[in-house]
């Protein structure tokens, strides 16, 4: 049966899902422990892409973490599983929080972004962020991070 790809909100039952895909996908500082806190606070700004052969079977292949900092919506996590890249997919989880912080009446998103990640930059510059500043060794391997910002 072919399989359909829908972006849908994230429930309880899922956080082992997203931490799967958030743990492979994203050369994180963030530990499973970080992520179940930010999903327990912030869910409504979790969505996630499902591969869907029916209505009984789901599979995650990607999602988005929302959450809100200082006042403004920010993105704490975006991925998609490697063999569904560049097909739309981060852009309809992209679209799908940045409805939701509008909606919650949040008009400015945040985000950091390693140095050297040229495709999430790529990405995120495609849609319209602008890169703010820098963090000198924000990661915990020294890495620096780029803050980006939209206006939405
Ligand atoms: C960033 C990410 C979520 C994008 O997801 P995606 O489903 O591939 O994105 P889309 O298909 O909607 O968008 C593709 C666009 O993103 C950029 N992009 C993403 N991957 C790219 C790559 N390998 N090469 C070039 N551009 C890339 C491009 O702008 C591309 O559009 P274009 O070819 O028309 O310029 C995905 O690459 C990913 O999961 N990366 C690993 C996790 C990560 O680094 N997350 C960000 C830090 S939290």
């Amino acid at each position: 049966m072919a399989k359909l790809i829908k972006i849908r909100k994230a429930v309880d039952a899922d956080l082992q899902e997203i931490v799967r895909v958030w743990k492979k996908n994203i050369k994180t500082i963030n530990t499973a422990s970080d992520i179940a806190n930010l999903f327990g606070y912030f869910k409504k700004y979790f969505f996630l892409a499902v591969s869907t052969a029916s209505d009984f079977e789901d599979s995650v292949i990607g999602f988005v973490g929302g959450t809100i900092r200082s006042g403004h919506g920010h993105i704490s996590g975006i991925a998609v599983d490697k063999k569904y890249r560049m097909k739309g997919i981060g852009k309809s989880l992209l679209r799908a929080v940045e409805y939701e912080f509008l909606a919650n009446g949040l008009e400015k998103v945040t985000l950091e972004v390693r140095k050297s990640n040229r495709d999430a930059i790529r990405f995120y510059e495609k849609h319209g962020y602008k890169q703010s500043y820098i963090v000198k060794r924000y990661y915990a391997d020294g890495e620096d991070a780029i803050v980006y910002e939209k206006r939405i």
